[in-house]
């Protein structure tokens, strides 16, 4: 081989794969650092054929809408052939579209558009677990001796009930489902019809790389990693000790051959393709995390953590406690290694219900707050949809209206061992991952515009008000600031690169923190209250140039007004 060619595959290499090289610390830019993630719900945004399903023609017809955001990459949660027992987590074609969904034309057409528009592609990957109607299954079931037995975890009846696994979805909560045809248990950490792949078995992992392959050929931008840290299991299941299940990621995350598993696929896939990889679930420390997305050893890209979203609870919570964990996790993360930021997705209710007031006095103001803090901090923001129009929990209360499995079968569960149904339901309103899923609201006519015929899930009944149509109309709107947040961010590299510097620390009331990087400064107030809240941050805003603020007169002096925020570029 030629010097020269020798030079362009290493360069080949090193575009390709946007890795540092091993044992360099990452200090590069990189796009899916500076993506600005939307997340699409398909099931939910957009129906194009009345069935009441949202579909990949109905995300589509909003292409242009979705452009307008300003946000430069979507992911897309899983869209593959499944019988929809989780709403598309249970896979039974990785392949294939989902009919509700539409067809791989539509895919095609989807992906061609977004492109055109300068909008990358992410998309879900579900392979911790498959669906039980997915032929894997279907054939490891069906004998012991199947070539694909070993897809799949088997425990056989004769050697005595397998060793308790706690199920997150079961009715039963257990991760054990007998089947007699072969007289063997088969684990589930989620529902049983979603069981969980042998990663062990260096076959599956190949389908698992080829699918990858399928996909990235068809030129999508990135891969996120469902419940990945799960993937890997002790097969020896050893018992756990008593209570293990409150504290289940300690036990469940970051098994055995985990990180040999993702190197593989690093090496297979990742580093072969211009693709992003994110990780749900960072571990159970910072060393966890690091351990995941460092660059220098070739396995993912970023990891999301749930210490975030997981602040928020029924009785409140602490601007202190939040305030703690997201610098910590940026003082982890300050010099090796990249975060993630959000405060919801599909399997939260609302941000402003959780972290907000949407209280009509301050839905708009919260929303705007918190969508400031989401895109000021460092790391690649992801943003739910509907959360730029600030849409706020349903909070339904009969259990009728609720679709989501796991909340179904927890509520069979209670009524089983007679719980508390009522504060049953009560939490259910304030944190069921349906809430988050009602359909988008586009506007006041029948069901918000997102479908002709019967959602699959009701409307949100505040979509008189809150939509994008009388949304767009409205320069001060929450949609209209979102879009100035994201134009911000975008055109300033401070907001994703710059060091994070905590300020007026102990105030329990407003987050205050500046960003630095290359000689520019900023600064970023956010009052977290309903009342006023004087900043005590060491600087004076008089000579600041206010470059965003939720109010419609700038903020002046150190006193913030109810949720309050406000970005300042230093001088
Ligand atoms: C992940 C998904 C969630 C799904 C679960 C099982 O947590 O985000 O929606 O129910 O995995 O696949």
């Amino acid at each position: 081989m030629k010097r020269s060619s020798i030079i362009a595959a290493i360069i080949l290499v090193l575009v390709f794969s946007g890795n540092a090289q091993p044992g360099q610390p990452d200090t590069g830019r990189r796009w899916w650092k500076e993506a600005i993630v939307y997340q699409v719900y398909p099931r939910s945004f957009k129906d194009s054929d009345g069935d009441g399903i949202g579909d990949l023609k109905g995300i589509i017809s909003k292409l242009d809408y979705i452009k307008s955001l300003g946000v430069t990459a979507v992911w897309l949660n899983p869209i593959y052939s499944s019988p929809n027992d989780d709403n598309g987590y249970d896979v039974s074609d990785y392949r294939g579209i989902m009919k509700d969904f539409g067809t791989m034309d539509d895919f095609d057409a989807l992906l061609k558009g977004m492109h055109q528009r300068g909008i990358k592609l992410v998309m879900d990957l579900v392979v911790n677990h498959s669906s039980d109607e997915h032929e894997w299954f279907k054939q490891s079931r069906s004998s012991r001796t199947s070539p694909y037995r070993n897809y799949y975890h088997w425990w056989n009846a004769e050697w005595g009930k397998p060793t308790p696994r706690y199920s997150l979805f079961d009715v039963n909560h257990d991760a054990w489902k007998y089947d007699s045809l072969t007289n063997a248990y088969y684990l589930h950490y989620f529902s049983r019809k979603q069981p969980d792949l042998n990663w062990e078995n260096p076959v599956l992992r190949q389908e698992v790389y080829d699918i990858m392959k399928f996909w990235a050929d068809k030129g999508i931008d990135g891969f996120r990693l469902d419940a990945f840290q799960f993937a890997a299991k002790d097969t020896s299941f050893p018992v756990f000790p008593e209570g293990y299940e409150k504290q289940l990621s300690k036990y469940y995350a970051m098994g055995p051959h985990l990180h040999d598993y993702l190197k593989e696929m690093n090496a297979e896939v990742l580093s072969r393709y211009d693709v992003m990889s994110v990780a749900e679930g960072a571990g159970n420390s910072f060393e966890d995390a690091h351990n995941l997305v460092d660059e220098n050893r070739r396995e993912l890209n970023m990891a999301y953590a749930f210490d975030g979203v997981d602040i928020a609870k029924p009785e409140g919570y602490s601007l202190l406690h939040f305030k703690n964990v997201f610098s910590r996790w940026d003082s982890a993360f300050a010099s090796q290694g990249w975060l993630s930021v959000f405060l919801a997705n599909h399997d939260q209710a609302r941000m402003v219900s959780r972290f907000g007031n949407d209280s009509p006095a301050f839905r708009d103001l919260s929303s705007k707050m918190l969508s400031t803090f989401i895109m000021t901090m460092r790391g690649t923001p992801y943003y739910y949809n509907g959360d730029e129009l600030g849409m706020t929990n349903a909070g339904f209360d009969k259990i009728e209206d609720y679709r989501d499995m796991p909340t179904l079968n927890e509520y069979q569960h209670q009524k089983d061992i007679g719980g508390d149904l009522q504060q049953f339901m009560q939490r259910l309103q304030f944190e069921c991952r349906d809430n988050g899923r009602t359909p988008f609201q586009w506007n006041a006519t029948a069901n918000a515009g997102f479908t002709t015929g019967t959602p699959w899930l009701k409307v949100n009944k505040n979509y008189i008000t809150i939509n994008q149509s009388a949304q767009e109309q409205d320069s001060s709107s929450c949609l209209n600031y979102f879009r100035k947040l994201v134009a911000l961010r975008k055109s300033n590299p401070v907001l994703v690169y710059g060091k994070y510097t905590l300020l007026d620390k102990d105030n329990p009331s407003l987050y205050a923190y500046t960003r630095e990087w290359q000689g520019k400064k900023f600064l970023v107030l956010l009052n977290f209250t309903a009342r006023q809240v004087i900043a005590n941050t060491g600087y004076n805003i008089t000579n600041a140039r206010l470059l965003l603020g939720n109010y419609s007169s700038a903020l002046k002096g150190n006193t913030l007004r109810p949720y309050e925020a406000a970005v300042f570029q230093l001088k």
